[in-house]
């Protein structure tokens, strides 16, 4: 059995590259030929490319995968879901939860990969079980990262937990581009030994490691890797899919992949490159090989947003001082890995203790959420004198975030009543409240022919 490929480039890959703004219409020409290649998955929604819709495109998400379902007949579509973040940036109530994944497979999901940014297996519980009820496909992943806690038997034990509670598949998900090629070999090796579900390496080639770490993973017996099509790969972007098709042809790994069809789809997207390069969106900085990521643990999505964050800031000569302050950071909260959205959590506080000059004499709310335990609990206790100096004498939270939310979704429909037009609408309030009824005006603006100025809406800074 050869090695699968999944294919990005419809959500991480221009998440990582260009901010997530790839519109539909940019897609729909192409996904014909995408269906033809004989992907494992495309990948092609999750938090960024929802929020991206919604914040800046003026679509409507709901309607893009619909879109992209109708076209994509015979491949299975791939979502990337935060567990009880869903989408977003704090924990729902469970009803939301399962009520989103119902309507996501409902739209066209076939797989969901649902992962935790603190790697805290009960923020995965409700999803997986939502999932596994509406028959989707269970991708649990875990997020990977290095650190005092992070050895090959805190992964091999997560992922045999991850198989109990119901995973059909177990994905290693390496937002940062840290796993090394050996380390690589030995973590699928491990897996394998510790589970029967399938394998799948997402990384990404930040670190100008990612195609070979994909090598030793497959030699490793890796059963999927993610790949983004050449034209939008490397850089904070995946390992491109050619080369690896290509290096495994005629072995025991031969993916049965046609590099005639890839340069079809690689072809469409170079245009789209060039437009977003010219347009600025594109920043060569995200395409130079960064070894900064592997000192710093920085993912591509999170590099972009800090630069970005400091160029609004006009401090742009800072991005070495609060790359060298978000290990600090990280290490204060009990290192938790760098993906949305302690990603965003850790890097914002980062930014503020050097545009400060001081650390902590500024704290977000979210960093105190996070010290809290409102996002769960952190791989490594957390000192309690940084607590107390974070949160002062509010108790912390030691339970299952989500069991102190109650049911929500009712409420929220009573909310946005009157914006709704389709059921799903109800769940793009609760992710992105404000911005949603933004959207919902501006649809309905159209709908009627009144003109509306919505040009401020691009100003505000994406994260993912
Ligand atoms: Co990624």
């Amino acid at each position: 059995m050869g090695v699968k490929i999944t294919e990005t480039v419809l959500r991480d890959s221009h998440q990582s590259l260009i901010a997530t703004r790839m519109t539909t219409e940019e897609m729909l020409p192409i996904l014909p030929a995408l269906d033809e290649v004989g992907y494992n998955a495309l990948e092609c929604w999750g938090g960024a490319t929802f929020d991206a819709c919604l914040r800046f495109l003026n679509e409507d998400p709901w309607e893009r995968l619909r879109k992209i379902r109708d076209k994509v007949k015979n491949t299975k579509l791939q979502m990337l879901f935060r567990g009880q973040n869903i989408l977003g940036y704090r924990h729902y109530a469970d009803d939301v939860v399962e009520y989103f994944v119902q309507r996501s497979i409902a739209n066209g999901i076939d797989i969901i990969r649902i992962f935790d940014a603190l790697n805290d297996k009960r923020n995965l519980k409700v999803a997986i079980d939502a999932a596994k009820k509406e028959k989707g496909h269970v991708q649990a992943a875990f997020s990977y990262t290095t650190g005092p806690v992070y050895t090959l038997e805190y992964f091999t034990n997560f992922a045999r937990e991850l198989e109990e509670m119901g995973a059909d598949s177990i994905c290693i998900k390496d937002m940062a581009g840290l796993l090394k090629p050996y380390d690589a070999y030995d973590l699928v090796k491990a897996l394998k030994e510790t589970v029967k579900v399938p394998i799948e390496l997402h990384t990404h080639y930040t670190s100008g490691l990612a195609s070979m770490t994909a090598l030793k993973a497959v030699e490793a017996g890796v059963d999927i890797i993610d790949c983004a099509i050449s034209s939008f790969a490397m850089g904070t972007s995946q390992p491109p899919t050619e080369p690896i098709v290509a290096a495994l042809q005629g072995t025991e790994y031969d993916t049965g992949l046609s590099l005639e069809k890839l340069d079809v789809i690689s072809k469409y997207f170079t245009p789209l490159r060039e437009k977003y390069i010219a347009s600025g969106l594109l920043d060569p900085n995200v395409l130079k090989v960064n070894v900064n990521a592997l000192l710093y643990q920085v993912p591509g999505g999170m590099l972009s947003n800090l630069i970005s964050q400091l160029k609004q800031a006009g401090s742009s000569d800072k991005l070495t001082e609060v790359l060298e302050e978000v290990p600090r950071v990280r290490a204060d909260a009990g290192y938790p890995p760098l993906v949305t959205p302690s990603s965003q959590i850790v890097g914002t506080q980062a930014v503020l203790n050097v545009l400060n000059g001081q650390r902590y004499k500024m704290v977000t709310k979210e960093f105190k959420g996070l010290i809290k335990g409102e996002y769960g609990k952190a791989p490594m206790d957390i000192k309690p004198e940084f607590v107390k100096q974070i949160i002062g004498d509010e108790p912390r939270i030691t339970g299952r975030p989500a069991d102190a939310l109650k049911p929500e979704l009712d409420k929220l429909r009573e909310e946005c009543k009157p914006y709704i037009e389709q059921e799903e609408d109800v769940l793009s309030y609760a992710l992105f409240e404000q911005v949603a009824v933004k959207f919902f005006e501006a649809r309905k603006a159209a709908k009627y022919g009144i003109d509306i100025d919505n040009a401020d809406a691009d100003k505000k800074i994406h994260t993912v």
